[in-house]
């Protein structure tokens, strides 16, 4: 199927949908906490946090920053590892530090009221841009994301590229825009893409639009070819001393600039790491058991093995004989080695309470519990 409305019958369809989505979405729609209000910096957080995260996971995390963090100037002025550590769970940090770096410039000038402004700040692309200047100033600016596109690619039977079809709704909507209510027009395009027009099984015949619709399935859609993801090995080192955890700073490559655990970039047997570690010099150690876990971010997939490694004290590590480490255990001069010095101490509570550990190693603090007989 191709797109076979022409474009004075999409424009038509296009224009009758604020008097059939407002009505639904007032009787429908959820009860969100960025819906109390639409204060911009409320309506901004949100929309940053739900790019790449799902509504239930942002809810708590959006409650507990905005508790913190109640104006821009507060977290213009946040204290980064802060920051993080309220960003814990949603992922992607850049958004955070991006968000920083719009906040810094919005404290001082106030938030831009147009779309075309929003999007000279850090983070802010189209759609979050359309986002805010539709809800948070009623401007006709749509906000064109994977569920509007859905919705809109089935309401018009239009079966062309997601690529093709968000250039393409981004401007055959904004003239479709009510005189009044256009940010409750904007999230009733989301809501009925998040809570009928499903990506599998919509739940056509409780669908507004359903008179109107040239698909009623879930047919489009066209599904994006999936690109392939970059396999990644990790051996992670768990240094544990007197009772404190050893974390480091990542210096590159995707989480840089987050903390995280010592990590060798192959797969290493239990042979190999013992012998990395009398290579490092490091002779007193207790190796605890192996666990795999595998944690995919968007475009590359980590295969990690961890095991803790019991040291009698910090300064065992104190040399930066990695390099050494990793010559004697027979792996490549390229490998990819966290270095010692970058390690600092932590007690549990602290990581607990302060450091912003990403999930991609949060799974290993279980590992120093079922070790702790070593
Ligand atoms: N997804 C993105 N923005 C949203 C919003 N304002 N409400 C619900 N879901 C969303």
């Amino acid at each position: 199927m191709e797109q076979n409305l022409s474009a004075a019958e999409r424009a038509e369809n296009l224009r009758q949908l604020p008097a059939l989505l407002l009505p639904w979405y007032d009787e429908n729609k959820r009860d969100l906490p960025w819906r109390i209000n639409t204060d911009p910096y409320r309506v901004w957080i949100s929309e940053i946090m739900l790019q790449q995260t799902r509504v239930e996971a942002a809810k708590e995390h959006y409650i507990r920053f905005l508790r913190e963090l109640p104006t821009v100037q507060e977290l213009a002025a946040c204290p980064e590892d802060k920051l993080f550590k309220l960003w814990e769970g949603l992922g992607y940090y850049s958004r955070a530090r991006n968000l920083q770096k719009a906040a810094k410039i919005v404290a001082e000038t106030g938030f831009p009221h147009t779309a075309a402004e929003l999007k000279k700040l850090p983070g802010i692309g189209d759609y979050t841009a359309g986002a805010i200047a539709s809800i948070a100033f009623e401007q006709p600016s749509p906000a064109v994301d994977g569920n509007v596109i859905r919705v809109l690619s089935r309401l018009l039977g239009d079966s062309r590229s997601p690529e093709t079809l968000k250039t393409a709704f981004a401007e055959e909507l904004a003239p479709a825009y009510p005189e009044k209510r256009r940010g409750d027009f904007t999230q009733s395009l989301m809501e009925l893409g998040a809570t009928v027009c499903l990506p599998s099984s919509p739940l056509c015949l409780t669908c507004p639009l359903f008179a109107l619709c040239k698909t009623r399935s879930d047919a489009l859609p066209a599904k994006k070819q999936k690109s392939e993801r970059r396999r990644e090995n990790k051996t992670l080192l768990l240094f544990r001393a007197d009772g404190k955890i050893a974390l480091c700073r990542r210096t590159c490559g995707v989480l840089k600039g987050m903390y995280g655990f010592f990590a060798i970039g192959a797969d290493l047997s239990a042979q190999q790491a013992e012998a990395f570690l009398h290579g490092a010099g490091i002779s007193d150690f207790t190796l605890g058991e192996k666990r795999r876990h595998k944690h995919i971010f968007s475009h590359i997939e980590w295969n990690m093995t961890a095991r803790v490694a019991e040291l009698p004290c910090e300064n065992q590590l104190a040399a930066a004989y990695e390099r050494a480490g990793a010559q004697a255990a027979n792996l490549p001069a390229d490998t990819e080695i966290s270095a010692f010095s970058s390690l600092e101490f932590f007690d549990p509570a602290d990581i607990a309470a302060n450091i912003s550990l990403p999930s991609a190693f949060r799974w290993c603090l279980p590992l120093f519990q079922t070790n702790l007989h070593l």
